[in-house]
């Protein structure tokens, strides 16, 4: 059974059993300010293989490895001017930039599934000061099941990963509730490969250009295991609902006029006043609850495709995508 540690309680012990377990090579369970990470040296082989099998993650897919800051990163990766500039204005935070890896950088390629590149981030808050004085970069992929809801808060990580994995690091609910926002720049060019916790308008404002949205064909190659099925609870998942039928949760976002609103297992509002931001926070915890209600199916009302929206859809079209 995996060690909780409270971060604002004991913040130093925290840091000295991290960076001891880390040196083990053993994977942590991690608060960052998008979601909780389950995150191993990722210098590691041995350390990194253990992610893989504590998630039951298929290895062709690639995992973020976390800095502690821009010099620091600038170690491993070759910066362009445009990822430069994006790392500058955004770092610490909900940013995630696949860059050319410098040769050897250290970072293990069972970490990069064997690409030339990487998936840098660096995270806001606590997960930068343990890399700090942990010097070295963090693979750390959502500290959940593969396939599964990404976890929000320490519980979340006890109730699936808790058996599998020897201490979690516990900061309360993650703020910003869902993935980084994962952007390649390639020639100049600017391309989204994953809608996340920051909005796509923030990066291109800052950029001066525009963010090119991958086409859906080659999705499944530029960011493998983003396709398939993924966030999925055990119900079924139905989206745009504007009626609710026997054996529905529904899960709404502003209060929008629901048919049938009364036959509902439960009712939960992401955000009662149609705010993106706290639809995020709440999104993959409510995912969760509404689980639990023991519905056959939950239903979302419709959520805007604006700022946060875009990742928020996102997530919900793969746990509406149809299961293998
Ligand atoms: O907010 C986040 O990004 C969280 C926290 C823990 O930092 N991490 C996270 O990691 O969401 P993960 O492993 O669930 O998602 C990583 C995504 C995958 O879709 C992977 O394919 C993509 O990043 N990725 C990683 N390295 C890549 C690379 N070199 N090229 C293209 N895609 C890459
Ligand atoms: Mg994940």
């Amino acid at each position: 059974m995996a060690r909780h540690i409270d971060i604002l309680e004991h913040p130093q012990t925290a840091i000295e059993v991290a960076t001891a377990t880390l040196a083990e090579g053993l994977p942590i369970g991690l608060p960052t300010e998008t979601v909780y990470g389950l995150a191993a040296d990722a210098t590691n082989p041995a350390a990194i293989t253990r992610i893989y099998e504590t998630k039951g993650r298929p290895r062709f897919n690639p995992l973020i490895c976390h800095m502690s800051d821009l010099a620091m990163a600038e170690r491993y990766a070759i910066f362009d001017p445009t990822s430069r500039k994006l790392a500058e204005a955004f770092w610490p935070g909900p940013l995630t930039l696949v860059l050319p890896l410098k040769p050897d950088s250290g970072i293990h390629p069972l970490a990069t599934a064997g690409l030339d590149t990487v998936g840098i981030r660096v995270p806001k808050g606590f997960a930068g000061d343990l890399i700090r004085a942990f010097d070295r970069p963090l693979a750390a992929p959502s500290a959940n099941t593969s396939g599964k809801i990404s976890a929000t808060s320490a519980d979340h990580v006890h109730d699936d990963l808790g058996e599998r994995i020897t201490l979690i690091l516990d900061a309360g609910a993650s703020v910003v509730g869902v993935e980084s926002t994962i952007v390649k720049v390639e020639d100049g060019e600017m391309r989204l490969l994953r809608p996340g916790g920051l909005a796509a308008s923030e990066i291109e404002r800052v950029a001066g250009k525009p963010l090119k949205r991958k086409k859906k064909a080659s999705a499944a190659i530029e960011a493998p295991g983003m396709m398939a099925s993924h966030y999925a609870p055990g119900a079924a998942v139905r989206l745009d609902a504007t009626e609710v039928s026997e054996n529905e949760t529904l899960i709404r976002f502003g209060t929008p006029d629901i048919a049938g609103i009364e036959k509902a297992v439960a009712v939960l509002d992401l955000s009662a006043g149609g705010d993106l931001s706290e639809a995020a926070a709440n999104l993959f915890d409510f995912m969760k609850r509404a689980d639990a209600t023991g519905a056959t199916t939950i239903a979302f009302s419709h959520i805007p495709d604006e700022g946060l929206g875009e990742a928020i859809n996102d997530r919900l079209r793969r746990a509406a995508a149809p299961r293998e």
